[in-house]
């Protein structure tokens, strides 16, 4: 894969969350592979922040075992890494209290691009924010990244979005949804915006519908107790699935530049219909072979929560008035695949038998895994004996068109990066997250106040058959599963 990697500016990134999970798991490992690829400049400084009493020859350690963990061994070398930790350090902080402000003023420099990424949990934003504003540490031109859940609701989004506010201007703010900075995904805003083929073709008139899923084969042991908090719904739909609807639906912005971008989806989210209750389906997973049912997972016997959800969502505006949107996200399912199947209508009138198998053609965008696309097209089948005719994939699998054997960028790479060039564009803007959640919440009350139970759901499967049957009633199929 041909891969440019242009540098970016200095920086002072301040990582409050420093020891925890996401921490390890994303944001360091994503950091060195960065340093790795020539890009983070070699006086840029990661300042771990959290409660914990670390010097920063702990701090490094930590940093060592992430990278051990999470990083590809292709990628790993022992002078790399010592060069990469020999720029991180370490201050302890009291983020309700007064311990460390004053060692992080002194650390952190005026005069290089300066990054505070909160990767704690949301009910300290503000505090943090308030500190440090008050403590003269960060200034006009910081920026501020903050991770999901943004927010359980609309009025907790809110008083997030005002907590931030008070410190912040919403220009300084990165509100990482990380499906945004997913290869794949910016790749649908290339399919469609830089090539003339779809956009005649991308409406109602010829699409019949349009299929989200994101399934995984993981369950919530582990995080049961947040989970359960927050479902299915909360944590995939209001926020990635809520995205790759909106990039698939929008209008084309004029150009590509950060708020009319996300004027654009907040159009496509405004313009959602309410749902109805019998247009969702929820689920939750039993005992199965691959681990214990979701109720033995969240340690809560009686919970309703669901970890699985199927809905059809309709859009009331010119282009998909008539065009449903089917999306469904689920755990401990039969594959971890993620994609958005792009269902052409079938051609108004064959001048061929209809023998063999053709179809109506797709265009299908794979988020993973084995990223890329492809448009199923009717063609006849080779040899004699009349017009038999067959649908074959036009793939462009990526990783061979790119001819590579470079791993995909991880999306917090691209994300992390952004913040430092100071581009907004794949972020949430504070006004799109509260439209989101003014889309879901009635959607969740309705479930609350019904005392909905979810279906259950065997183990390694496609979700509850509710969710077949969602598609089967308008005479449709999932596409992955049926064909
Ligand atoms: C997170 C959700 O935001 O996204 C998780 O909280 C989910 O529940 C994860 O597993 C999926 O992300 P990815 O990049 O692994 O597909």
């Amino acid at each position: 894969m041909v891969s440019r990697t242009i540098p970016v500016d200095s920086f002072d990134l301040v990582l409050f969350g420093a020891t925890g999970d996401l921490a390890a798991r994303k944001i360091l490992p994503s950091l060195y592979r960065r340093f790795q690829a020539g890009q983070m400049p070699g006086d840029a400084r990661i300042i771990g922040a959290a409660r914990s009493d670390l010097t920063d020859d702990d701090f490094r350690t930590s940093v060592r075992k992430a990278i051990d963990a999470f990083v590809s061994e292709a990628k790993k070398d022992k002078a790399t890494i010592d060069a990469f930790v020999a720029q991180c350090c370490y201050i302890p902080i009291d983020a309700k209290g007064t311990g460390g402000w004053k060692e992080l003023k002194k650390a952190v420099r005026d005069d290089v691009v300066k990054a505070f990424y909160f990767s704690v949990a949301p009910a300290i934003f503000g505090d943090l924010a308030d500190r440090l504003r008050s403590n003269g540490i960060a200034c006009d031109n910081s920026r501020l990244v903050v991770e999901k859940p943004f927010g359980t609701d609309l009025e907790t989004a809110r008083a997030l979005n005002d907590s931030l506010a008070a410190s912040f201007d919403e220009t300084q703010i990165y509100r990482i949804d990380h499906f945004l900075g997913k290869e794949t995904v910016q790749n649908l805003m290339a399919v469609r915006f830089a090539n003339v083929l779809f956009e005649p073709l991308w409406n109602e008139r010829y699409i019949d519908h349009v299929q989200i899923t994101v399934a995984e084969t993981v369950g919530v042991g582990g995080r049961g107790s947040y989970y359960d908090t927050s479902g299915a719904m909360r944590d995939m739909v209001q926020n990635h699935l809520m995205q790759l609807l909106c990039l698939t639906a929008m209008e084309p912005p004029n150009q590509f530049d950060p708020d009319r971008l996300r004027d654009e989806k907040l159009k496509v989210i405004r313009s959602l219909d309410p749902v109805e209750p019998g247009d969702v389906v929820r689920g939750q997973y039993k005992a199965g072979s691959e681990g214990p049912s979701y109720a033995e997972d969240s340690e809560n016997p009686d919970s309703r929560t669901e970890s699985f959800v199927a809905l059809k969502v309709g859009i009331s505006n010119w282009r998909w008035k008539h065009t449903p949107f089917y999306l469904r996200t689920g755990k401990r399912m039969a594959r971890r695949h993620s994609e958005i199947v792009v269902q052409f209508k079938d051609t108004p009138h064959s001048i061929f038998d209809r023998d063999g198998t053709s179809k109506a053609n797709a265009l299908t965008i794979r988020l993973q895994p084995d990223e890329g696309i492809d448009l199923a097209v009717t063609i006849k089948e080779p040899g004699p004996g009349g017009m038999r005719l067959t649908t074959v994939p036009l793939d462009m699998t990526f990783a061979d068109a790119l001819g590579g054997e470079e791993e995909i960028p991880d999306a917090y790479e691209r994300l992390i990066m952004d913040v430092i060039r100071g581009n907004q564009t794949l972020f949430m803007r504070g006004d799109e997250v509260e439209a989101a959640w003014a889309w879901t919440d009635p959607i969740i009350q309705g479930w609350e106040a019904r005392g909905d139970k979810p279906n259950l759901y065997a183990q390694g499967s496609s979700g509850p058959e509710e969710a077949l049957a969602l598609l089967h009633r308008d005479h449709r199929r999932w596409r992955d599963l049926e064909g």
